[in-house]
């Protein structure tokens, strides 16, 4: 992979998922105009991120990465965007404080609108269309017209972005994170759970310990941690075109940026070595993730790695792990191992929520919590076994009260998935669900910690 890589070599390769536009001269329209347009995000942002990775990578922090499976045009408001963000600050104080650990926020956010899809078409009552490729691409209508590609939309998601980002910056840096808030931010409708409850207390303890430091004369008003937050974004770099017209040179280091977002990663459909989106990936400086299922093998991923990271550069690259509850430890042990033996710096991450989607009887798509929960309990296992770090997670998840993974502190069932199921496209964690996770999460981040303490102590005795 010696060959010179430019914003547009990529469309030299094979490439999978992408749509099919029927106006050709249309679309490269659109893809100018997107060039010629303002930055999302800034190279200096995206390094910074990149240098708090490799913390992650190196066993100091915790990666906390989620948000919407796909954002839509439909559900673009003010109150979504702070729900999610007030639960994700809830989340990342949770992992925080309970867990004894830096958590660096990454949303799945403010430019996550492309979806690669099993299936070209979709059956319905006899009907077949193509699939919903998400809100940059097509309409999720069930009509023909609503299904045909328009490149417009990506003009439309690039707005959206704009704006998300926009409000979540205010947020981050306007008062809203400041950690006096943190009794704040609890949802209306988690008020009544266990949960509550426990997150109650710790925010207790937060004002407790912020009062102590003023009373022993440290102003936490001039620390800036504890008035704003590093909050990043991220979305799959699917929609190649788009992603390319995003892309610049930054002017201080002279290296290749894709601003569409912080972070990008490539979906577990898309990681052919020898393919368009490795190609595309591999030029640009942001920090990558990769998505790693079970067709994965320890072979491959090196030769990935080395495409991918080839200075072995920390924080560079987020490996995503995403097998299935019961498919853990017959793939991921032999892929850390094969890392390891390599010397490759990487960051290991576990997305638990692709590996696990079922079919519920009432024929929503669906997610029991007790499987996600399971294949984080055996992500951290198996990086306990293997002296390495269990770096973070990556869930779809909103701040909205949703039915649509089964189970939790509430017991949803397959009964209740009707009753709020809005996503569209996978289910997602409700804001209790996903903060219950968080709890869970700290138990074993503190684990982790406690067994690798443990020889130091040994020793020291
Ligand atoms: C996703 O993250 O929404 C996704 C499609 O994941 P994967 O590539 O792991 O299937
Ligand atoms: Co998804």
């Amino acid at each position: 992979m010696a060959e010179r890589w430019t914003p547009d070599s990529w469309r030299q390769k094979p490439v999978q998922q992408v749509p099919q536009y029927p106006d050709a001269a249309e679309l490269a329209n659109v893809e100018k105009t997107l060039a010629g347009f303002p930055p999302l995000v800034f190279a200096g942002e995206a390094r910074k991120l990149k240098r708090a990775l490799g913390k992650v990578a190196a066993g100091e922090a915790f990666l906390l990465q989620g948000g919407d499976c796909a954002e839509s045009f439909e559900e673009h408001s003010a109150d979504n965007i702070r729900d999610f963000f007030r639960l994700f600050l809830q989340m990342a104080v949770v992992l925080t404080f309970a867990g004894s650990s830096p958590v660096v926020k990454v949303g799945r956010v403010a430019g996550q609108f492309a979806k690669p899809r099993s299936a070209n078409t979709e059956t319905i009552n006899g009907v077949e269309l193509p699939s919903y490729r998400g809100d940059i691409i097509n309409d999720i209508a069930f009509t023909p017209e609503a299904r045909i590609p328009d490149p417009r939309r990506q003009l439309m998601a690039y707005r959206q972005s704009a704006a998300t980002l926009n409000l979540i910056r205010a947020f981050a840096t306007g008062g809203y994170a400041n950690l006096d808030n943190a009794h704040r931010w609890m949802l209306g409708f988690v008020s009544g759970s266990n949960q509550s409850g426990r997150y109650r207390e710790l925010a207790e303890r937060i004002t407790e310990t912020l009062d102590f430091m003023r009373a022993i004369g440290i102003d936490p008003e001039r620390h800036p941690e504890t008035r704003t937050t590093d909050f990043y974004t991220s979305h799959e770099a699917l929609l190649l075109g788009y992603e390319q017209a995003m892309t610049r040179v930054d002017s201080t280091t002279g290296d290749w940026y894709d601003t569409s977002g912080h972070m990008i990663w490539i979906g577990d459909r898309t990681r052919q070595h020898d393919h368009a989106h490795l190609e595309f990936c591999r030029g640009i400086r942001n920090p990558i993730g990769m998505k790693c299922g079970p067709s994965l093998k320890p072979d491959e991923l090196v030769r990935l790695i080395d495409i991918l990271n080839p200075a072995n550069e920390p924080g560079r690259l987020t490996l995503i792990a995403r097998f299935g509850a019961d498919k853990v430890f017959d793939h991921l042990p032999a892929l850390v191992r094969a890392v390891k033996r390599e010397g490759r710096d990487v960051l290991w991450s576990c997305d638990p929520m692709h590996g696990n989607t079922i079919k519920a009887s009432s024929g929503y798509k669906t997610r029991p919590f007790d499987m996600i929960l399971s294949e984080v309990k055996a992500f951290f296992a198996v990086h306990n076994a293997e002296g390495t770090h269990a770096g973070g997670i990556h869930l779809e998840m909103t701040g909205k009260n949703v039915t649509e993974c089964t189970g939790g502190a509430r017991s949803i069932s397959d009964i209740d998935l009707s009753d709020r199921y809005h996503t569209a496209c996978d289910p997602r964690l409700n804001a209790e669900q996903a903060l219950e996770m968080a709890f869970l999460v700290a138990e074993l981040i503190k684990k982790e910690r406690q067994a690798k303490g443990r020889p130091e102590v040994e020793a020291a005795e």
